[in-house]
């Protein structure tokens, strides 16, 4: 069965598209056909794959607005990681799918076909709560949000949870939040250690186990196009994914 996971915080710069691009390919690692949906205008999922379209059909913009056939590329031979692009055309779909009557269930209706080739489909979101994060909450069975390891961490939390609230109040029931991941954690810092305990003691066992550190090399193979598991698979960052992509597939597999 498809697992479709949104990757969401509305908070800018928390890690989102480093988790989205490093735990699809960790889990494409471990064997997983994997679909990552680059639903950010930005387009910074897409071009850390090395993936750069300029025209709109051969974005996610085509794919929801016209009736293309889903732009798919498959960056590196050597892992099942496919890729749905995204680039600044995306932006005027997030106004379009406003005028449209039923404009927050698009991506659902579209992902019902071309989700079954996949083990998973991540959804990167972009940092807001509009209506291209609406859609993937509508689209997704779960919920993984990053949270990064600094003072206001936890601010507009409240926010998202109330957000993902209504979406299964009034769109889709089945939604669940499937953990909250720590990002950029600094085991020298003391603030990060402070954090990390509060946001334990706040959110409980909704916090899953593995800690994302701070890793050089997770900020630089976005440049080279490399998921951190080609580009440097002994770093930390490298080591830190796929312990996630195992703790999801591990805690799944025992139904929790
Ligand atoms: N664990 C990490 N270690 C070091 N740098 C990181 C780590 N995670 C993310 N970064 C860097 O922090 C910046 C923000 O990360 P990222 O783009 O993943 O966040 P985002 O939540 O997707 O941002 P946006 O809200 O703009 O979409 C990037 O420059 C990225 O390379
Ligand atoms: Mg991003």
């Amino acid at each position: 069965m498809t697992s479709v996971m949104a990757v969401a915080n509305q908070k800018g710069g928390v890690g989102k598209t480093t988790t989205a691009i490093n735990l699809g390919a960790a889990l494409a690692a471990r064997g997983k056909r994997v679909l990552l949906v680059d639903c950010d205008a930005q387009g910074n999922a897409s071009s850390g794959l090395g993936v750069r379209v300029t025209d709109a059909d051969a974005s996610l913009y085509g794919f929801l607005q016209r009736e293309v056939d889903p732009p798919l590329h498959r960056p590196f031979e050597q892992l099942p990681l496919w890729l749905l692009p995204a680039n600044p055309t995306l932006a005027a779909a997030e106004w379009e799918l406003a005028a449209q009557g039923g404009g927050e269930t698009v991506l659902a209706r579209k992902m019902e076909s071309l989700g079954r080739d996949f083990h998973v489909v991540l959804l990167d979101c972009p940092p807001s709560l509009g209506l291209l994060t609406v859609n993937s909450l509508c689209a997704a069975q779960s919920v993984l949000i990053p949270l990064q390891c600094e003072y206001f961490a936890m601010e507009g939390l409240t926010l998202l949870l109330e957000t993902i609230r209504k979406i299964k109040m009034r769109w889709n029931p089945a939604l669940r939040i499937r953990g909250i991941v720590l990002t950029m954690f600094d085991r020298r810092n003391n603030l990060c250690h402070q954090v990390a305990t509060e946001v334990r003691h706040h959110l409980g066992d909704r916090v899953l186990k593995t800690l994302i550190p701070r890793n050089v090399r997770l900020s630089e193979c976005p440049s080279h196009g490399l998921p951190v598991t080609l580009y440097d698979r002994n770093s930390a960052g490298a080591r830190a994914y796929l312990a996630l992509a195992d703790e999801l597939l591990e805690t799944e597999s025992s139904g929790e």
